[in-house]
């Protein structure tokens, strides 16, 4: 099989696209396994009942919803350049904007929180997209990201495995995601935009979990595997490896480290950004 194939370069017709008949069920999965700890990352910053409150990339709704469960008296913006899987907001203060966070623009000091997960990651003007929601945020408003750092493949003992995320790291580079370096330098990025009391919690998702997390990973196998294929990057007994694998309750093997981060912009302009 040829492995010189291109892949795509943007993520609304990547892996991920939401044309892909599985998406709306990979989305609800990985609500299920990150919906608990992104709670737990904004209770830690305290939303306050009025907070005006902005979602970037808000997938299949569930954390714009339960954010504005928590603010009844402030209001929610929930982005998504693809609001397909959204449904009905069923909330007056809560609002879907279909758009593309790159080319929208909110005035500086809008919002009381800037949340966003497994979205940042995803788009090459990230460091760029750091810098406007940090301008977007009220004096004492809080930014809270959580993205995902994976495992180099060439770490895994499981041939398997280097090969299916050595082919899918391929992938992701060439759609402008940035999957191994990002997450970690969240903390410091924040920091360096004058944000202060930044905090993390992170959580370490193994593959061959019986939980959340792997229902989610075998979401995403079935659903990168198929695209890996079509691009002609891997054969279908590789993708089945992996998922028989992963099904075997005899397996584990570390995938990624998910890692929430949140700062607050100061109070007192003197002190930043
Ligand atoms: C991996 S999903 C995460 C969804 C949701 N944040 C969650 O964690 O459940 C990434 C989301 O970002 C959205 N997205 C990707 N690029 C975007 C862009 N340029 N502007 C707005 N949303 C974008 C996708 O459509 C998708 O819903």
């Amino acid at each position: 099989m040829s492995r010189d194939t291109t892949l795509s370069t943007d993520y609304a017709s990547g892996a991920l696209s939401k044309d892909t008949p599985e998406e709306r069920e990979r989305l609800r999965l990985l609500q299920e396994w990150g919906d608990p700890d992104t709670r737990t990352a904004l209770e830690a910053v305290g939303l306050g009942p009025d907070w005006r409150c902005l979602e970037i990339g808000a997938g299949a709704g569930s954390v714009a919803r339960w954010i504005a469960d928590r603010c009844p008296d402030g209001f929610v913006t929930a982005v998504d350049i693809d609001t397909r899987y959204l449904g009905d907001t069923e909330r007056a203060h809560l609002e879907w904007r279909t758009g593309d966070i790159r080319a929208l623009d909110f005035a500086p000091g809008t919002f009381d929180l800037v949340h966003s997960r497994l979205t940042f990651c995803h788009l090459p003007e990230r460091e760029e997209l750091l810098a406007r929601a940090v301008r977007w945020l009220k004096p004492g408003g809080w930014l809270v990201l959580g993205d995902v750092m994976c495992v180099p493949s060439d770490f895994s003992a499981h041939a398997p495995i280097r090969r299916f995320f050595g082919a899918l790291e391929a992938g992701w580079t060439a759609q402008g995601s940035d999957m191994t370096r990002w997450a970690t330098t969240v903390p410091a990025r924040l920091a360096r935009a004058g944000l202060r009391d930044i905090d993390v919690l992170s959580r370490i998702n193994l593959l061959g979990d019986q939980g959340p997390y792997g229902a989610l990973a075998a979401a995403n196998i079935r659903q990168e595997g198929a695209y890996l294929v079509g691009a002609g990057l891997l054969t279908p007994a590789e993708v089945d490896e992996v998922t028989d694998l992963c099904a075997d309750p005899g397996f584990t093997d570390i995938r990624s480290i998910t890692v929430y981060t949140w700062g607050r912009k100061p109070l007192d302009p003197k002190e930043g950004p």
